[in-house]
């Protein structure tokens, strides 16, 4: 794994406070509350970023003894419960460690020789239960970015997998859990077959740069700000010339879609 790829997690401007805790994300954090089960003393966040979601959980006065891990010690400069700097490759804990270990819009992020190695760790350190959520049917090519250095390709939010929901309640099955319940979260509105939307009419929008760095050459153009990747309906273009292309957007056909994916596993 190149040290660029690492390096992309650093970026301050991903994690500083507030930063993901939108209304669409405090709604997704909730949902994700409510699934922790009763029983539930103890909870690793496993990719826990700037703790949305263990922040909240400490201000709503939870019981629960928290800890965070992440690999980018930027991000964890805001997490308030214990914490601690691992790989989720190698997690520094006892098997079954934990009553309850969550991991929250990380597993899209992982390498192919990271992947396998995550889902075991993630099942070995839980006790019993294990949350996941992830991007839902996510077409990871509607967030592609070309870095003007090197000319690669890659999705801006550095997510390289897509789940269905049939991928997703299998995903533990190998690795020794199984699915208990799954539910799809974050409802939105998109432009049907998007791709050709933004070929049609914002052509200069696609494989704009858009990353903090590239994970492939070490590329980072100073003053870049990375931005969500999905391009919903409600994002709205500047200046009297985009509202003029914008027109179609009002007659363009639109679809209803989900954001994320949701579900509890239980170790068998
Ligand atoms: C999109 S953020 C998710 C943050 C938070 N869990 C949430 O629900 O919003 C993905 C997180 O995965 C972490 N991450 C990516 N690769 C990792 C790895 N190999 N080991 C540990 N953490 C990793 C990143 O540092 C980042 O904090
Ligand atoms: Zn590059």
């Amino acid at each position: 794994m190149s040290d660029f790829e690492k390096q992309y997690y650093e970026a301050d401007s991903f994690w500083s406070e507030g930063q993901l805790m939108d209304e669409r994300n405090l709604n997704r954090i909730q949902t994700t509350a409510g699934l922790i089960p009763a029983t539930t003393n103890t909870l690793l966040d496993v990719g826990c970023g700037n703790g949305v979601f263990l922040n909240w959980l400490l201000d709503q006065g939870t019981k629960i003894k928290l800890t965070g891990s992440d690999r980018s010690e930027t991000a964890l400069k805001y997490v308030k419960t214990n914490k601690i700097q691992s790989d989720i490759a190698q997690l520094p804990f006892e098997d079954g460690s934990f009553d309850c270990v969550t991991c929250l819009e990380v597993i899209e992020h992982l390498p192919v020789n990271v992947y396998e190695q995550a889902l075991k760790e993630l099942v070995r350190v839980s006790g019993k239960y294990i949350i996941i959520s992830v991007p839902y049917e996510e077409k990871l090519e509607e967030a592609h970015t070309q870095c003007p250095n090197c000319r690669s390709i890659f999705n801006s939010d550095l997510h390289f997998r897509s789940f269905s929901e049939t991928v997703f309640n299998n995903l533990l099955n190998d690795y020794g859990g199984k699915n208990v319940s799954s539910q799809k979260l974050g409802e939105y509105s998109m432009f049907k077959g998007h791709r050709l939307y933004q070929k049609l009419f914002f052509p200069h929008q696609l494989l704009a740069w858009n990353s903090p760095i590239c994970p492939l050459c070490g590329y980072a153009e100073s003053g870049s700000k990375p931005q969500a990747g999905n391009i919903a309906v409600h994002k709205r273009p500047n200046g009297i010339l985009s509202a003029i292309k914008s027109i179609p957007k009002t007659v363009w056909p639109k679809e209803k879609k989900n954001y994320w994916i949701l579900g509890l596993f239980e170790k068998c």
